[in-house]
């Protein structure tokens, strides 16, 4: 059995994105061999029904690293020998987090030697990057270049397939509006249509030419759905968000990664509205399989079955399965719980069997696509094949460029960046200065030894004279150091410029790690204001897994780049930002508010009644906390580089757009600057008034220009009709004539450049 048509070759036959957005999701997009249904129905007549709760129940690999290990809560884990008997006793669909090609390969010979010959799936949260690692997904979103999300996706399809996976538990896809979550580190941020191009990307990025390739693993957009929207900013907190924002703002970036051939998604373990996502018919019945004619798989999440108990909505664990089950979650992962109570509740009839069947069937054919049927051994090949492909030269190269380009520079007074390289006295000062071990992420299972790639080792590297540069630690990311400030204010006192590589460490955010205060951690907070009290320029490189509220000497600082947690390649790719190979061309995907008081802050938000015209004026009555103006202190969209950009001429050709044509909207972009710097042109709509209200901005496009220093280009958007579509009064796609505002833009609160349009009827 094989699968011959390429997913490129059915997107380029498919048409426009408008048009992927009306046909079927799931199986519609990979063409199947016309064998397979009955193949798949020819297996499933001879399955028990044990087995077939065996295909629905998944592990997690007793073969997981301790990283693996560590980012989910204790369970019990069978012994090597019994998860092998599981795999022969058809017990098992497969395992996740091991990515051991020796093991997996003893795991498959047991499936094989089983009774039906079921190949095993090996599934893993390879999230951003294999070996090699990549920046986070967050970081990666502020390049505003799903190209490149496409590319890092695909290099890491190539490692963790070789490594013998099959499957990825990403993309992340949750918009994400609250600081305060930790996850948000994982997707791309606070907007819809960036989140849309970039689960879009990933997806395509994973799954490659074709499932049934050996360097192709299957994506798996999740958490389905609004997880993002924790109350209060808090992991697994309760969600009460209404069908409006669902359909306009968390559904959209799902929809998209399905439309991009994604044949799998996550269950979110957040209760919706009441109603936990892993026990809700309408969200995974009605609009998943029921609206969008989805066909592919739904897995749970880490015992989200289970869970469904302590959420006070199943009375026990045969309840939890009848529930989760029957409201259209096909895999259980982890909990074990499929495989002990299915075969009793389709006995006792509570499940239809010709339910349990459907989702059988969904997984034999996924497990077709991945071409398992064919070769159950097609990416775990042998140990050798498998470290042949991991962190190859151009893997890495791949990981400097994506590094280099998730930087954002907020600030960059005075040109005190770039620093030169040949004549400056460096003091390099903070907790991440020589740091490796706070370099990739709270998500990062399987990344390789990085001695060597730390800040201080790549900036001496870069230097004419490695002498110049003095490195301190100064404070812990926690706790101050014993001398530690008095020993950083010397070293700065001696040097030209200090350059402060402090923030968060990598375990501040990730999963179950909310922070109620969203600021830099007061012990560094309290080294950068002595190092600015010796009054040398500071560089502020700021480590973080979300936005933050920067205050004091670290918001003073003439420059500061957010860093993010860069992955393989952070010191290189600063390195080369810092001395000015490259320039900074990363864009927030997260507005940083002022005060964490004012979060959720998103710049996408409504005008009220009675917003504040002038932020700077903190009129009485309108909109805005005591003293803090409604606004975010850098905006989404925002980010600097070496050049001097300028927006010009804006010409929208008519201010009349008729409901069936096109809007062409030119700007003209300059770089005055003595260096050449990449400008993220934005482009944002506002509906004055219509049915339902708008928020005060909303993105519409984005396009990334390279300008040489003394360039100008002229860029080009089309804006349609559809392009203006909201979910109006009775949840339908709607669109109403009116009058609408149109900016050409460096960041979402940006002056920019102004126009309107009247849609016409
Ligand atoms: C996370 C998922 C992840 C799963 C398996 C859960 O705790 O929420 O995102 O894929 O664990 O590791």
């Amino acid at each position: 059995m094989s699968f011959r048509a390429t997913r490129r070759e059915l997107l380029l036959g498919a048409g426009s994105l408008a048009l992927l957005s009306r046909i079927p999701v799931g199986w519609a997009l990979p063409r199947e061999d016309a064998r397979t249904p009955a193949f798949v129905d020819a297996l499933l007549g001879r399955m028990t029904v044990e087995e077939k709760a065996g295909q629905l129940t998944l592990l997690g690999s007793v073969a997981a690293n301790t990283a693996a290990a560590a980012i989910n809560p204790e369970t019990r884990h069978p012994s090597a020998s019994a998860q092998l008997e599981a795999a022969r006793a058809g017990q098992l669909t497969g395992v996740f987090n091991g990515a051991n090609v020796a093991w997996h390969r003893r795991m498959q010979d047991a499936a094989m030697q089983g009774r039906l010959k079921i190949p095993l799936l090996f599934a893993a949260d390879v999230i951003h990057g294999f070996s090699t690692v990549f920046p986070v997904p967050l970081g990666e979103a502020a390049s505003f270049e799903p190209e490149l999300a496409r590319r890092t996706a695909r290099a890491a399809a190539q490692e963790a397939s070789a490594a013998g996976i099959d499957w990825t538990f990403a993309p992340m896809v949750d918009v994400a509006r609250d600081a305060r979550w930790g996850r948000g580190v994982e997707g791309t941020g606070e907007d819809v249509l960036l989140g849309r191009r970039m689960a879009a990307a990933r997806v395509r990025g994973f799954q490659g030419d074709g499932l049934s390739r050996p360097d192709a693993i299957a994506a798996c957009p999740k958490h389905f759905v609004a997880y993002g929207a924790a109350e209060g900013g808090l992991d697994y907190n309760s969600v009460d968000v209404s069908e409006r924002t669902l359909r306009e703002v968390y559904f959209p970036p799902f929809r998209a990664g399905f439309d991009a051939g994604a044949l799998t998604t996550m269950a979110a373990f957040n209760e919706l509205s009441g109603i936990p996502a892993t026990g809700n018919a309408w969200l995974l019945g009605d609009v998943l399989r029921g609206e969008w004619n989805y066909q592919g798989l739904v897995v749970s999440d880490y015992t989200g079955d289970l869970e469904l108990i302590a959420h006070g909505f199943a009375s026990d664990e045969r309840d939890a399965t009848r529930k989760a089950f029957l409201a259209g979650v096909d895999i259980s992962m982890q909990s074990g719980l499929y495989l002990r109570w299915l075969p009793a509740l389709v006995a006792s009839g509570e499940v239809p069997m010709a339910r349990l069947d459907a989702s059988v069937r969904r997984v034999l054919r996924f497990k077709a696509a991945l071409g398992l049927f064919d070769d159950p051994y097609l990416r775990i090949r042998s140990e050798q094949q498998a470290q042949a492909r991991q962190r190859l030269p151009e893997t890495l190269q791949l990981a400097r460029e994506a590094a280099c380009k998730s930087v954002v520079m907020l600030k960059n007074d005075h040109d005190v960046l770039p620093l030169d390289p040949a004549g400056q006295r460096i003091a390099l000062i903070g907790p991440m200065a020589r740091d490796v071990a706070n370099i990739h992420g709270p998500w990062t299972l399987f990344g390789g030894d990085e001695s060597g790639h730390d800040l201080a080792s790549a900036m001496r590297a870069a230097m004419t004279d490695p002498q110049a540069l003095e490195v301190v630690d100064g404070s812990g990311f926690d706790d101050a150091l014993p001398g530690g400030i008095e020993q950083a204010v010397r070293a700065a006192r001696a040097a030209d410029v200090a350059v402060l590589a402090i923030g968060e460490p990598q375990k501040y955010s990730g999963e179950a790690q909310s922070r109620t205060d969203i600021v830099v951690p007061e012990a560094q907070q309290q080294l950068v204001e002595a190092v600015a009290a010796t009054g040398k320029p500071l560089v502020v490189l700021l480590s973080n897994g979300r936005a933050l509220a920067l205050r004091g000497a670290v918001l003073e600082a003439p420059a500061i780049l957010v860093t993010w947690f860069l992955g393989s390649q952070s010191g290189p790719a600063l390195a080369d930002l810092l001395f000015g190979k490259a320039s900074p061309s990363g864009r927030l995907p997260v507005s940083f508010p002022r005060e964490p008081g004012q979060l959720p802050y998103y710049y996408a938000h409504k005008p009220t009644g009675r917003p504040d015209p002038q932020p700077d004026r903190l009129d009485a009555f309108k909109t805005h906390y005591r003293g803090i103006p409604n606004a975010a202190l850098f905006p989404f969209g925002h980010g600097l580089g070496y050049g001097r950009i300028e927006y010009d001429a804006l010409d929208i050709g008519s201010a009349r757009l008729p409901s069936d044509g096109a809007l062409e909207v030119r700007a003209r972009i300059r770089n005055r600057g003595r260096r050449a710097a990449e400008e993220v042109v934005q482009l944002y709509v506002r509906d004055r008034a219509a049915s339902v209200t708008r928020p005060v901005r909303e993105l519409k496009d984005f396009r990334k220009l390279a300008l040489a220093a003394g360039a100008s280009a002229e860029v080009t958007f089309t804006l349609r009709r559809e392009d203006l579509l909201f979910v109006g009064t009775a949840l339908d796609p709607t669109v109403e004539p009116g009058t609408f505002d149109l900016w050409v833009a460096p960041s979402a609160e940006a002056d920019g450049l102004h126009a309107t349009f009247e849609l016409l009827a």
